[in-house]
């Protein structure tokens, strides 16, 4: 019974996820968005279900199958997606920002397609909403994880997102460094925790590196 036990130590637990990229329109065809391949998320969602957890999934476009066992719930926008995470925040024990949300978003939006009359189209941006950010703001009982992916000073930026957002802890990876970041299946990370302590890990398949995330943050939660 000991043995089975410790095998689902996540029973019981809620965990959200996001993952993807976020998509931002600028008319009926067209849109902003970034590299995110969504592997790194899907990864920490497989895994947490195999662990015994309840998994929410909130996904932005990606060309990948959700894991099955999870509630999935497909995103376009940042709006959409801070909309589909606050919703459910207050239920949930864990959250994991794995998601490569857009910092900014037309201004605008056309109703209409834009016809190319003009030489040049300077587009307008605004910020979006920092999703994470709220969720520090409102931060209860969860256990709340983020990423920060950087290509430069990864120890300062991603201590300084940790701070500010109101983190438990923070899985920081140099996109620019090969083998790790958007669309490969591998990543090298460094989380960093509140405590102030860090822990690096080398080159690491994905699905390995959703294993170790959900080993500290079990660690954390004195599983
Ligand atoms: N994030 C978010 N909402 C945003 C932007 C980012 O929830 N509008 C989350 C990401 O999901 C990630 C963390 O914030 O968990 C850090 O994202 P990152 O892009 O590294 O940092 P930013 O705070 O956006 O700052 P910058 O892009 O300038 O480095
Ligand atoms: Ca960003």
């Amino acid at each position: 019974f000991q043995e089975k036990e410790h095998s689902k130590p996540l029973q019981g637990k809620n965990v959200l996820i996001t993952a993807g990229p976020t998509r931002e329109p600028v008319d009926p065809v067209r849109y902003f968005t970034n590299y995110s391949s969504g592997k790194m998320g899907y990864a920490i969602a497989k895994a947490a279900v195999a662990l015994g957890a309840n998994v929410t999934l909130v996904s932005g476009p990606t060309a990948l199958t959700p894991p099955p066992g999870v509630t999935f719930l497909p995103v376009e926008s940042t709006a959409e997606m801070l909309e589909a995470v606050l919703t459910r925040y207050d239920n949930q024990d864990v959250v994991v920002k794995a998601a490569a949300v857009a910092d900014y978003k037309p201004k605008r939006v056309l109703s209409q397609k834009m016809k190319k009359k003009q030489d040049e189209w300077t587009v307008e941006l605004e910020k979006t909403t920092d999703i994470l950010a709220e969720l520090g703001k409102r931060k209860q009982h969860q256990l709340l994880v983020g990423f920060a992916a950087e290509t430069q000073d990864v120890e300062h930026y991603a201590k300084d997102k940790l701070e500010r957002k109101n983190l438990d802890m923070i899985v920081a990876n140099n996109v620019a460094q090969e083998g790790s970041g958007f669309s490969v299946d591998t990543n090298e990370i460094i989380i960093y925790k509140k405590d102030g302590s860090k822990q690096a890990f080398p080159l690491l398949a994905k699905e390995k590196v959703a294993y170790e995330i959900l080993e500290v943050a079990m660690d954390l939660m004195g599983r």
